[in-house]
């Protein structure tokens, strides 16, 4: 977290202690590019968040899957898994 690029935050200095507020926008218009949800999280914040609390070949569970925006940081960050669970199938 002290070393890692984060430009869509404003408020992280780089080479800086991770502050306890992050400054990040609503998810990106690219976020939403295969469809809307209406409690969709950033990506960037998903990233930083399973960064900062997981291992390389750790096992990520979300049982709250919706638009699987914590399956897509997993995937972008890479060796890790990730399990996605969901009431609703949409
Ligand atoms: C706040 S949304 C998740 C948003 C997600 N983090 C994202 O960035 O897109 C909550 C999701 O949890 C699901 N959900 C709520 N209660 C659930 C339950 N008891 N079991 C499984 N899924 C559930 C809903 O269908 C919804 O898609």
């Amino acid at each position: 977290m002290k070393n890692g690029r984060f430009p869509e935050d404003p408020m992280k200095i780089a080479d800086t202690q991770m502050r306890s507020v992050w400054s990040i926008s609503t998810p990106a218009p690219s976020d939403k590019e295969f469809g809307k949800h209406p409690t969709q999280k950033p990506l960037s914040l998903l990233k930083r968040i399973v960064a900062a609390s997981t291992n390389e070949g750790d096992i990520i569970s979300d049982p709250f899957n919706g638009s699987v925006t914590t399956g897509m940081a997993t995937k972008i960050l890479g060796n890790r898994q990730y399990i996605g669970i969901d009431m609703n199938l949409e």
